[in-house]
């Protein structure tokens, strides 16, 4: 090989080299992010204006449901589930005598196949009886967010973790409470709320198993392109949950707050969306596919979670990979789904991977939707600095210092923005 033409293939290696690099590396420079290009959120598929509620809720709504829907999330395929929900008492005397903890299981079936899940209660016991809940999924199991020996371990798939004792995938009993820190158990109740948790595994394991296990495993056919991935099944059996709600007189069924931590938070957002039974949607470092707006490119982007994560989305999603500018539809639209009803939004400045001025631009992009309403949004131009939170509209934001977590800090936010949005509920 002459020394020419080495040269010359080495020069080549590296154009190419940082072509890739610069394709496949995720942007987290404000500079580099361009013009914002957004779908329109009030006008419709065929040019029409929308600018009253009624055609909000009769057109524009249902419209943009259909295609987050069918090219993101995935539709419910048509199934004969059934679900019974059991309850039992663990304790009437938990947290000092405080609050009554309650595990309701779950069973998911069609003949002779089933699926359990368990739901883990905390009712305050000094509130007026029905009370408002916080229904939220966990990561790591129900036995994590509290350490009581009472609470049973989940018998589905768990993510590997040596450091709380999980050698395999099934839960261990060494991390009892090892999650307790994102869950203020006592402020919740304190502040006269209650509290359901679930682990997200028992319903559909977080993994990409050929949609083999879990609720996909119930139905005869594997999902096809536009059928759901596993952050619709998640959101699905959320709804499951406030079915149950309404059955019982402990629960006010019409103050359901549905909130969650990244993955779960996109799942919360979605469930928002499908069921307009919660009274509230908050989402904590939702991120790409959650809050943040796709279009920015900054952080995760849609190849880079589809890529890592190919069963969250059903597969039309794809078509998205590395092809932003193709969106019709982007996440403010997600955001205006939850309208008129209070939203929250939370970010944290460590976290660049979520894209917090995204998560922050889709509620303000989402307002118009609010102000349909006759509502104040997150009408504000800007960010609002770090810890200072922006409560005042029905779209609640703040950004918080920190890492991609879920703190106690964020836990106050949210029990304030519920006093003051659900008190206006009827009782
Ligand atoms: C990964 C993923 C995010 C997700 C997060 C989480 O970082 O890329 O999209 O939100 O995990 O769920 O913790």
């Amino acid at each position: 090989m002459s020394t020419k033409y080495l040269i010359c293939s080495l020069f080549i290696c590296f154009i190419g080299y940082n072509q890739i690099a610069a394709q496949s590396s995720p942007n987290t420079k404000e500079s580099k992010v361009s013009i914002l290009e957004l779908p329109a959120l009030l006008i419709a598929k065929d040019g029409q204006k929308i600018d009253s509620k009624e055609d909000w809720e009769k057109i524009r709504r249902p419209e943009l449901l259909k295609i987050f829907k069918e090219e993101m999330f995935g539709n419910v395929p048509s199934n004969d589930i059934k679900v019974t929900a059991e309850e039992k008492i663990v304790n009437t005397n938990a947290l000092g005598g405080k609050a009554t903890m309650k595990e309701v299981v779950f069973t998911f079936s069609i003949n002779s196949h089933e699926l359990k899940a368990t739901l883990l209660l905390f009712l305050p016991n000094n509130s007026p009886n029905p009370t408002s809940v916080f229904l939220s999924y966990n990561f790591d199991g129900n036995h994590t967010i509290f350490p009581d020996e009472s609470i049973s371990l989940p018998n589905s798939w768990m993510r590997k973790n040596t450091n709380y004792g999980m050698t395999d995938d099934t839960a261990s009993p060494l991390s009892r409470g090892v999650k307790s820190f994102r869950w203020p158990v006592l402020n919740i109740v304190n502040r006269g709320y209650g509290l359901a948790t679930m682990y997200y595994g028992d319903i559909d394991p977080d993994f990409d198993d050929g949609f083999e296990n879990g609720i996909h495993a119930l139905l005869s056919q594997k999902p096809n392109k536009s059928e759901w991935g596993s952050l619709a099944t998640w959101a699905w059996a959320l709804s499951k949950v406030v079915d149950y709600f309404e059955t019982t007189n402990t629960i006010d069924h019409e103050k359901v707050i549905v909130m969650g931590h990244s993955r779960l938070g996109k799942t919360a957002l979605w469930a928002g969306a499908l069921d307009e039974r919660y009274a509230m949607v908050i989402s904590n470092d939702s991120g790409c596919g959650g809050a943040a707006l796709s279009n920015r490119k900054f952080g995760e982007t849609i190849k880079a979670i589809n890529t890592r994560f190919p069963h969250w989305f059903n597969d039309n999603f794809n078509q998205y990979n590395d092809q932003e500018e193709k969106l019709s539809f982007d996440q403010h639209q997600l955001i205006a789904l939850m309208a008129p009803r209070p939203v929250y939004i939370a970010s944290a400045k460590g976290d660049r991977w979520a894209d917090p001025e995204g998560e922050f631009l889709s509620g303000k992009y989402a307002t118009p939707a609010y102000e349909l309403y006759d509502l104040k949004g997150l009408d504000i131009a800007e960010q609002p600095p770090v810890n200072q939170p922006e409560n005042s509209g029905h779209i609640g934001y703040h950004i918080r210092s920190g890492k991609h977590d879920l703190t106690v800090y964020d836990w106050e936010q949210y029990l304030d923005f519920a006093d003051k949005h659900l008190d206006g509920i009827k009782n």
